[in-house]
């Protein structure tokens, strides 16, 4: 018997406290999980909570960009081969949304000015996402390492996973740039009954492709996922950036490893329920 399962983090990196509200997307998650929603729908939903609520660096709380702009970032894929994924949106404070309807469209992943076109042409809700000042000087290392990006990964009673992230990138980067979030294999995967999600800073992570990575350890059963997020996290990347992980597999409930602070809880459905 599979028993759904969801797993979630509020980014890595130091931040207001967010350990609360975090649990409250876990809760949104299994509230659809229990009533026989699915990982899809899990995933999404929680992670709609956590970009609607501006403690965390994702939709409607996301860090400004170098010239003062707003750009929201978000993916998601499914164990059985789909992905979404959608880069620098403008006036977007639930991106997720719009990476989700790209699930079952020929193509994959939208950027920019043509992501808001085609979020408009889809009744995606257009507002401008007022965001958060990044504190601290440039180039000062202390202050780069703001708690960003937000993660989902839901498993429902079919076996099916599901990993949804979202971010307004990491702090004192500029307009164009491009963070792991929306980069598969970088900033999530999923494949089968197991699925990774990343934060902290998007360069290492892409750099090391780390999500892919994990994932490829964890298959390799020769590792154990704790052996495997930690591996990722201490071997792939610098100690001087700060990066976390979260995991779900086919069984048990989910686990979160990280370099720095990182909030993340994880809910498994009692079997008697
Ligand atoms: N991890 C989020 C970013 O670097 O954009």
């Amino acid at each position: 018997m599979i028993i759904p399962a969801v797993i979630a983090h509020g980014g890595a990196g130091p931040g207001p406290s967010r350990q609360a509200n975090l649990e409250l997307a876990i809760k949104k998650a299994a509230d659809i999980l229990i009533s026989g929603g699915n990982a899809l729908d899990a995933a999404v939903q929680a992670c709609v909570i956590l970009e609607d609520d501006p403690v965390f660096n994702a939709g409607t709380g996301s860090v400004m960009r170098t010239d003062g702009s707003i750009l929201t970032d978000a993916s998601i894929q499914t164990g059985d081969g789909k992905v979404g994924f959608v880069i620098a949106m403008e006036d977007t404070p639930n991106p997720i949304l719009v990476a989700a309807d790209l699930l079952d469209e020929e193509i994959n992943g939208l950027t920019s000015h043509g992501a808001r076109i085609w979020a408009d042409n889809k009744g995606h809700v257009k507002r401008k996402v007022v965001g958060v000042a990044p504190k601290g000087q440039i180039g000062d290392p202390e202050m780069e390492i703001t708690g960003d990006t937000v993660g989902v990964i839901a498993r429902d009673s079919t076996g099916m996973i599901v990993v949804a992230t979202s971010t307004g990138g990491c702090s004192f980067r500029p307009p164009g740039r491009v963070g792991d979030v929306p980069l598969p294999g970088s900033g999530f995967w999923a494949e089968d009954g197991l699925a990774v999600a990343a934060t902290g800073i998007g360069e290492a992570i892409t750099r090391a492709l780390l999500s892919n990575k994990v994932y490829e350890k964890i298959k390799d059963s020769t590792y154990s996922m704790e052996e495997s997020l930690n591996w990722g996290i201490n071997e792939l990347i610098s100690s001087e950036h700060s990066v976390g992980l979260i995991a779900l597999g086919p069984s048990g409930p989910g686990l979160g490893v990280s370099n720095t602070d990182m909030p993340w809880a994880t809910w498994e459905q009692e079997s008697s329920q």
